[in-house]
Formats: structure tokens, sequence, C-alpha cells
């Protein structure tokens, strides 16, 4: 296992399981320390002389803002673009340049774009570590790992599990990461979309390499629910459609609502990156299963662990030293 200090995180292959574990292991680590457990127990941060730059093209609540908590709670600093459209993009800056300049005023950069790849052109022209926040279509890996730090603690494992992706599979990012990341953990997939929304076939052959079991498609989500370990639920992406009516026609395709749920199994948590518009009720929000509001605040202690292994301020070894890992 290399260090991960200096090192970009853009697709969620750049690390390795035993890395993935380790970070999970140290966000832990992180959560303790924010007192998740008990808020007596909170311990403020040295200050910390490094500073994350924002730079969002696309709108964010919950990446930007867990991103921004996680460096305030490390004792760094935060400078933020979050209308990246309203600065010198507008007079036809190019990424490539805006990435070396920030680079400058900056220790780490966190991206996100509209376009797929744009994230990996920061990454080539900026001289500190780059962290993909959602390029397009594409990844978005930091959500991926949010999401297997949720499922670990209540499951207390991520192998041997079956995992149903519902929604918006063809535009949806979060799933392009989550999938191949829960293949190679050993999990078995079950993809729920329309036919025209289906996972891109680069991303089922890869789940197909990693996985011994083939992942299976279906367009029904009630038929799909019986011996699911956790459903993953995600919106369609209105804003990736080309045609609006298209949008139309998908839109509310799956809901998940307290009858949908009494199919489900007892033990069948529910998840979703969010925004969520009306493919999971509110009514089931009270539902013991349903984890996606604690699965968005688990974003701020994965998101602590990312930065601080990237930055270098704890090495790997150490998370391996404490005991943090679990053997892959
Ligand atoms: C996701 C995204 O931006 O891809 N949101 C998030 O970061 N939690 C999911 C979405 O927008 O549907």
């Amino acid at each position: 296992m290399d260090t991960l200090a200096g090192r970009s995180l853009i697709s969620i292959q750049d690390f390795s399981n035993e890395e993935i574990l380790s970070l999970l292991g140290l966000a832990e680590k992180m959560a303790e320390a924010l007192g998740w457990e008990n808020t007596d127990d909170r311990q403020g941060p040295e200050p910390l002389d490094a500073i994350l730059a924002t730079l969002f093209f696309e709108p964010s609540t919950r990446t930007r803002m867990s991103f921004e908590s996680a460096m305030l709670r490390l004792g760094g600093g935060v400078i933020s673009m979050a209308e990246a459209k309203a600065t010198s993009a507008a007079k036809g800056e190019s990424l490539a340049d805006t990435a070396q300049i920030i680079s400058g005023y900056c220790d780490i950069i966190v991206v996100r774009h509209s376009e797929a790849g744009s994230a990996q052109i920061v990454a080539d022209n900026a001289t500190v570590p780059v962290i993909n926040a959602g390029d397009g279509t594409r990844e978005h890996p930091t959500q991926a790992l949010t999401d297997l730090f949720c499922l670990r603690r209540h499951k207390g494992t991520l192998s041997g599990l079956k995992v149903g992706l519902c929604g918006d599979l063809k535009y949806g990012r979060t799933v392009h990461s989550l999938a191949p990341a829960l293949a190679r953990m050993g999990c078995e997939l079950v993809f729920i979309s329309p036919p025209a929304l289906a996972m891109p076939p680069e991303i089922v052959n890869d789940v197909q390499q990693h996985s011994s079991a083939s992942p299976v498609q279906s367009e029904e989500l009630q038929g799909a629910l019986a011996d699911l370990d956790m459903l993953y639920m995600t919106r369609i992406q209105r804003e990736r459609f080309e045609d609006p009516a298209e949008y139309e026609r998908y839109k509310g395709v799956y809901v998940l609502d307290k009858a949908t749920m009494k199919q489900a199994p007892d033990d069948m948590l529910i998840m979703h990156p969010l925004p969520r518009v009306d493919e999971i009720s509110p009514e089931i929000d009270d539902d013991p299963r349903a984890l996606y509001f604690e699965q968005a605040t688990g974003g701020v202690p994965v998101r602590m662990a990312l930065i601080a292994l990237l930055l270098g301020i704890i090495e790997q070894s150490e998370t391996r030293r404490s005991g943090l890992t679990e053997p892959t």
C-alpha cells in the first residue's frame, strides 16, 4: 500500500480496497473525535496550517458544505468558489489555467464540474492534491466513500452483502463510483432501472470482473426487494436529459413508500445520496431502516479522514498501527 499523501482522488478506482478500508477506519476515529456518540467528548482541533479550496461549477449542498465543515473541524482554513461560473471562467479562462492559479492559493482542491473528465484536467494542471466532487455523469468517489462508511457501520462488514441500486443508473454519478467499490468489496449487486436508464456497459463490465456473481438487472423494484441488505435509491437526474419530455417520462418511475417497504426485509437499510425528489416518500423517514440523513452526516468524518490522508497529516501506516483497519 502506497502512502495516500500527495495523491488525488478522481475515480474510486484510484484507491485499493486496503486504502478504502483504512480510510473508513480513520473516519470512525474522526466521528469519535467529533463526539458522535457523546457530544460532551468533543475535542476541539489543533490549528492546522493548510487551506482547502472548493471549486464548484455545479450546485451542491451536502458535498461542498461537508468538505468545508471537515476542513474546519481539522483546524484548517477554507476558500471557496461556490459560484465558480461567475468567476474568471465567465471571462473564458480555461479549467487548466484556473487549476494552476488556485494551486498557488491552497494545499488541496475539491472540484465539481458538469463535464466528465474535468476533475482529471484539474488534477493534471494543479500542483496540489485534487478531489473529484462530481464530474458530470462520470463519478462521485467521495459520495461512494460516505456510502460505504454508513453501510459498514450498520452491517459491520462490506463483504457478502446484497445491494440494490435503483433509479437513474445511466446519468447518476454516485452509482458509477459506488457499484465498482461494492463489487470489489465482495457485494452482490442488483441494478434496478428502466432499460433506457440502465447502468453504462463499462460499469457493468467492471462489476462483472470484480464479483463472483454477475449483477442482476431488473426493471421492477418491488420484486427485487425480497433479500436485499441495502437498497440505494437515486434521483432521476433531470439536468442531464437533453429532451425534457424524456425526463417527464421517467420522473416518479420508482417511489419507495410505506406500502413498498412492507415487502422489504426487516433489516434492509435504505440509503440515498440526496437530494431526493419524489423517489422516497417522507412518510418512511421515521422508519428505522431509513438511513439517508445519517448517511449525509457521515460525509464530514469521511472527508476529514480523506483530507488528512491526502495532506499527509496522518499516514496510513498510523491508521494500521492503531488497529484502525480490518483485514482485507
Ligand atoms: C449527488 C450528486 O451531486 O451527484 N448529490 C450529492 O452529492 N449528494 C446526487 C444527486 O444529485 O442526485
